[in-house]
């Protein structure tokens, strides 16, 4: 875009952004299976959209210039505390801002004499594998159970050094959708005096919704002994527009680690509770609402119809020859992988068909699989969904898996990567058949297999590779 010489119309402008948007995986109705969380109730979306839009210009930098956040903050806060076993909190922009937070704050909270590390199982999110990189802090990393995927307490335990400032539990961790043993992992960090941490964005704000409706669900949340800080996203099974996530702190002197202040400037004196600075409270308002809408009721039925969606979901695909269902999880997320038919190929199928099924790469010996979240508005088109994977499923059989031009992966592994531009690197990306500056919705397979075929730090490298390009 280059920027026009006069101001355009309002209308003319939301015309353009249909227009943009015309490739986009709908946010609506169930049949993308990541990344969005619908209720199925417009009412909710519409009651979200306008309070977040009532606040969009406040800016939340000084709580003494506009109270009216500091107000939203501490009832949306103290809500997630009251389900969640207390502690105080902030609100944060997403899962990765909150865990940011933590890992800042344990690191602040009892200096160690070498480089602060974190114990942390190989299913945990990567947002700590970004604080870690931002913080300063090294990441030992534990197995999980080949079987359950929960993370291997033995293993937490032996990892514990002198240096530790933080062990790390999800719950759920989101790949196969498993709660850690949340209990155990925190009564050993407690012993040897070291913090931990829940990473409850996915489940802190489903699982209480899910125990109610009849789900045997592990207790998780501050009110376990040694747990010591807690994430829990509402912009994912809060249903609240993104930009909104909540972490809670056992402690407000843990709490004050993780705010940070200066006046070692000759401006505006700063106090941020969070990794941003300025921003808009619209979030804040967004989520305020959307808590207010729903209501205990409107969460308990989302979570009842959640649950029964997930059931029917694990039964159903255990029923599809060839495919099972990973783990048992607790939690409204379902991973299946296959011995027979090649998943990537399974996902573009299902993609054709309307449907977007997440790709998850293999790691740490758990194999490449399909993952689905259910969320509230899943139930009504389960078994639509199930139709498509068993389709998708015959389809791929047909098909067969992937096959890679012979020698591409060792091409990929053995590149030189700072020797490229970003055009010659989309240039040998279009030769084998890979366009990365194409529109619409692509045909993954063939990336993903190459991806699946690389260690961590390569595929890392590559997908950095592939952001500058189509940034480009
Ligand atoms: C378990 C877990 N933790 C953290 C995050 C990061 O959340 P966000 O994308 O809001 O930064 C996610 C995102 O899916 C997650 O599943």
């Amino acid at each position: 875009m280059s920027l026009p010489e006069k101001g355009r119309d309002v209308e003319e402008l939301l015309a353009e952004i249909s227009r943009l948007k015309q490739d986009d995986l709908p946010v609506r109705g169930g049949k993308v299976t990541a990344y969005v969380y619908d209720t199925g109730r417009p009412q909710v979306h519409e009651a979200a959209a306008r309070a977040y839009f009532e606040m969009l210009e406040v800016n939340t930098l000084d709580p003494t210039a506009f109270p009216s956040v500091v107000e939203m903050e501490r009832q949306v806060v103290g809500a997630v505390a009251e389900l969640l076993g207390g502690g105080c909190g902030i609100f944060t922009s997403g899962g990765t801002e909150s865990i940011m937070l933590a890992v800042k704050a344990a690191r602040d909270f009892r200096p160690v004499a070498g480089r602060p590390r974190m114990v942390v199982p190989v299913t945990a999110h990567p947002a700590f594998h970004k604080a870690a990189h931002y913080l300063g802090v090294t990441v030992d990393a534990v197995p999980v159970d080949p079987m359950t995927f929960r993370a291997s307490v033995a293993a937490v335990e032996a990892a514990i050094t002198e240096d530790t400032v933080l062990v790390v539990a999800s719950a759920p961790s989101y790949p196969q959708g498993v709660v850690d043993p949340v209990a155990e992992m925190a009564a050993i960090a407690s012993e040897r005096g070291v913090l931990c941490h829940v990473d409850a964005c996915v489940g802190g704000w489903l699982l209480p919704w899910l125990r109610e409706a009849g789900a045997q669900v592990p207790p998780f949340d501050l009110s376990v002994p040694g747990i010591t800080s807690l994430s829990c996203d509402l912009h994912k099974f809060g249903y609240s527009p993104k930009g909104a996530s909540v972490v809670l702190f056992a402690d407000p002197a843990l709490r004050r680690r993780a705010y940070f202040a200066s006046a070692s400037w000759p401006g505006y004196t700063v106090i941020n509770a969070t990794v941003q600075s300025s921003k808009s409270a619209g979030p804040l308002g967004g989520a305020w609402a959307t808590l207010q809408a729903l209501g205990r009721d409107g969460y308990l039925e989302l979570g009842r119809a959640t649950l029964a969606a997930a059931r029917r979901l694990r039964e159903g695909i255990a029923r599809i020859p060839g495919l099972r269902v990973l783990g048992d999880p607790e939690s409204a997320l379902v991973a299946f992988g296959s011995d027979e038919v090649d998943v990537f190929v399974l996902s573009d199928e299902a993609r054709k068909r309307g449907w977007f099924l997440q790709p998850q790469l293999s790691y740490a010996g758990i194999p490449a699989n399909i993952h689905i979240t259910v969320t509230g508005v899943t139930l009504r088109g389960v078994e639509a969904m199930l139709e498509v994977i068993a389709e998708s499923a015959r389809a791929a059989r047909e098909r067969g898996p992937v096959t890679l031009p012979a020698g591409l992966v060792e091409l990929v592994a053995s590149l030189d990567l700072d020797a490229l531009d970003d055009a010659a690197f989309g240039e040998l990306a279009a030769s084998v058949g890979v366009d990365l500056g194409g529109s619409g919705q692509p045909e993954m397979a063939v990336v993903n297999a190459v991806l699946d075929a690389l260690p961590a730090s390569r595929r890392e490298a590559i997908l950095i590779r592939f952001l500058s390009v189509i940034y480009a």
